[in-house]
């Protein structure tokens, strides 16, 4: 049965707030089913029975910001610090390249030892060995010299939630020393230069409304990332946010599905938190509409340390161990991982 409103949200590209309201709260099973199975099939119209993956580095676990809800912010006095060096990240990279992977993110917190003279060395030596690689970065909030200086060094692409399109709401998840107009500020920097960006935010964050998340929505449209993540919030022990309740899988899926049918082309990570909150939570999400996954090449002796949230997957496993857990876990829902940059296709 094709549901009307998910058909609607599909030939206009748009949702309205209600329309976004009545489909986070139905409990209308074919309905749900519905939108699942035509986010899908936009997803397969443009990029195949095909997931693209990409390898994850966690390149520092330190970060200078005290966002409330991460695990390692800097108050967080229990966290385990860890930086990578240039070799360490460079024996990631080619055991990565080995298993296929196309794409590197180099991912961290805000950490003033990745300044710009390192980051730009590191991302110069993998741009020069991998030639056919995309390298992303994922490294939070940088001036827009050091963006243009890391481009010019070979970066194509850049990662950078929004974390929410409401100002309030992002006051109310980060300290005053953090600014929503700088972090769109950033974003719109990373796409003039000419990066290929991606924002995103997450389910069910303290606050969190259907306005916000309609908010979030908008942005999406008007933006047009090239990649958005997005994942259920998962509390971390010791933060502000402990005792907050954590999102939903259920309402992720529908919201991945919702953004494959208002910006079709985009790039969807099945995110790792939501392989956490639920055993098959990756799989669910590419049957929701992602196209995307991103399996860990951090070394394994770092990989528990770096810990956004409370009982992240893969902690315990090998680089190939992740590689070949995500082949079989997608070939067994259909799909195939590839061998590829996984560009954004226009
Ligand atoms: N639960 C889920 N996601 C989180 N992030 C940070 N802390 C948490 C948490 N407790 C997300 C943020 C950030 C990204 C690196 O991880 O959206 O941008
Ligand atoms: Fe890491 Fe399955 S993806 S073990």
């Amino acid at each position: 049965m094709e549901s009307s409103v998910v058909s609607e949200i599909r030939r206009n590209g748009d949702i309205t707030l209600g329309q976004l309201r009545q489909l986070l709260a139905s409990d209308d099973e074919a309905l749900v089913k519905n939108l699942f199975e035509q986010a899908r099939e936009v997803a397969d119209g443009i990029y195949g029975k095909r997931v693209f993956i990409r390898g994850l580095i966690e390149i520092s676990s330190h970060c200078k910001n005290d966002c409330l809800y991460c695990g390692l912010r800097r108050s967080q006095k229990g966290a385990v610090r860890y930086r990578l060096t240039d070799e360490q990240i460079l024996d990631c990279c080619e055991k990565g390249y080995r298993l296929g992977f196309r794409t590197f993110v180099m991912q961290g917190g805000e950490d003033a030892w990745f300044d710009d003279e390192r980051m730009v060395r590191i991302v110069s030596e993998v741009r020069h060995r991998y030639p056919d690689c995309a390298i992303t970065l994922s490294l939070g909030e940088r001036s827009d010299e050091s963006y243009q200086r890391l481009f010019d060094a070979g970066a194509n692409r850049y990662l950078l939630r929004h974390e929410t399109a409401d100002k309030e709401h992002y006051e109310k998840l980060h300290p005053s020393d953090m600014s929503f107009d700088n972090r769109m500020h950033c974003l719109e920097t990373l796409k003039t230069i000419g990066y290929q960006v991606g924002c995103g935010f997450m389910v069910g964050s303290p606050f969190q409304t259907v306005e916000t998340i309609f908010k979030d929505l908008q942005f999406i449209r008007t933006f047009k990332p090239h990649m958005v993540g997005i994942g259920p919030f998962i509390p971390a022990h010791d933060t502000p946010f402990a005792d907050q309740p954590q999102g939903s899988v259920e309402t992720t899926l529908r919201l991945l599905s919702i953004i494959r049918l208002i910006h079709p082309h985009v790039l969807l990570p099945a995110t790792t938190a939501l392989g956490t909150l639920h055993p098959l939570g990756r799989e669910r999400g590419i049957m929701a509409g992602a196209n995307v996954v991103m399996p860990n090449l951090s070394p394994t002796e770092h990989r528990k340390d770096y810990a956004i949230y409370d009982n992240k997957i893969c902690t315990g496993d090998e680089a190939a161990e992740c590689r070949n857990c995500t082949e079989y876990r997608m070939r067994a829902i259909g799909y195939e991982t590839v061998v590829d940059r996984g560009d954004y296709r226009s």
